[in-house]
């Protein structure tokens, strides 16, 4: 088994390797002036069994497009069994018909991915796990939420309630408040479909005097979080944080969630900036060790 980093996913992909204690396969990559991205396997890697690691979050569709690129020239290339690593899985919100005639983006990458040639797909706390079932290959989703839970309750928060800021991971939240056990809760959200404005409802908590983490699978534009931190705020939680996965932090994500009482943001490596502080590698590395 031989790793190869996508353009994406450059650290994330060693890190995987150095886990798994397998050689790392160098790409060329760079980028036409016209923005078309050139890629270039520089080692053989027939009849290897290879494990490319790329995350497609923003720029999203140059990432996607590496990423299909990247795995159907490595069959052409004769690799044995492309496994394809995507911690991050753009075009996942879209995973149902909301709206008659909407494009169900999530489950058209899938088949996408497929058709490109990959034997097995990865990927971490997917937004809905019902999209796995529109590939005909085996299709994983991770989880990162323990390494989350593990990383506050290294930094003394044990015992925080661990929220989730609607009823649709409320599922993350009890996975972490198996770390945490501080108990765990959900908020009510609505999102209005054409301008996206979210309502939350002010639900009863308990958290008064009491540390709180809001758990959710993304943070894009903060507003999700800001809400529930704000809830927990009112209420008289004491130190609030916010955890997600796929820190997307578009604008002024970051300022809103802390302006309305957060003291830090933390997020995984399935989407690499400043907020990436816990690390899915050796999530990843375990799982695709595990495969035949
Ligand atoms: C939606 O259901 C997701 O789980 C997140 O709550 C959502 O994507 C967060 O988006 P935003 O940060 O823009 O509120």
């Amino acid at each position: 088994m031989k790793v190869v980093s996508g353009p994406a996913s450059i650290e994330l992909g060693e890190k995987v390797s150095e886990n798994l204690g397998v050689h790392n396969i160098p790409l060329e990559s760079k980028v036409f002036p016209d923005g078309e991205s050139y890629l270039r396997y520089v080692e053989e890697i027939r009849d290897e069994e290879v494990v490319l690691v790329q995350t497609t979050s923003p720029p999203q569709d140059t990432r996607l497009v590496q990423l299909l690129l990247l795995i159907d020239a490595a069959k052409k290339l004769g690799a044995e069994k492309v496994t394809a690593v995507v911690p991050y899985l753009a075009y996942a919100r879209q995973d149902k018909v909301f709206r008659s005639g909407e494009v169900v983006s999530a489950k058209a990458i899938a088949r996408l991915i497929e058709a490109a040639g990959a034997d097995v797909f990865f990927t971490v706390n997917i937004h809905a796990p019902s999209i796995l079932d529109a590939f005909n290959i085996p299709a994983h989703n991770l989880s990162a939420i323990t390494e989350l839970a593990q990383y506050f309750k290294r930094i003394g928060l044990e015992d925080a309630l661990s929220l989730a800021p609607d009823i649709g991971a409320v599922e993350i939240a009890a996975e972490a408040d198996k770390v945490l056990g501080g108990g765990y809760g959900y908020l009510r959200k609505e999102r209005d479909r054409v301008t996206g404005e979210i309502a939350m409802e002010d639900v009863k908590l308990n958290v008064e005097g009491r540390n709180a983490i809001v758990f959710d699978d993304i943070i894009s534009t903060g507003g999700t979080t800001a809400a529930a931190v704000k809830i927990l705020k009112n209420q008289g939680a004491k130190r609030v944080f916010a955890a997600c996965v796929h820190p997307l932090m578009i604008g002024e994500a970051e300022k809103r969630i802390l302006e309305n009482g957060a003291e830090g943001i933390i997020g995984t490596d399935c989407v690499k900036n400043k907020f990436s502080q816990v690390s899915v590698a050796p999530v990843i590395a375990s799982a695709v060790s595990r495969i035949d």
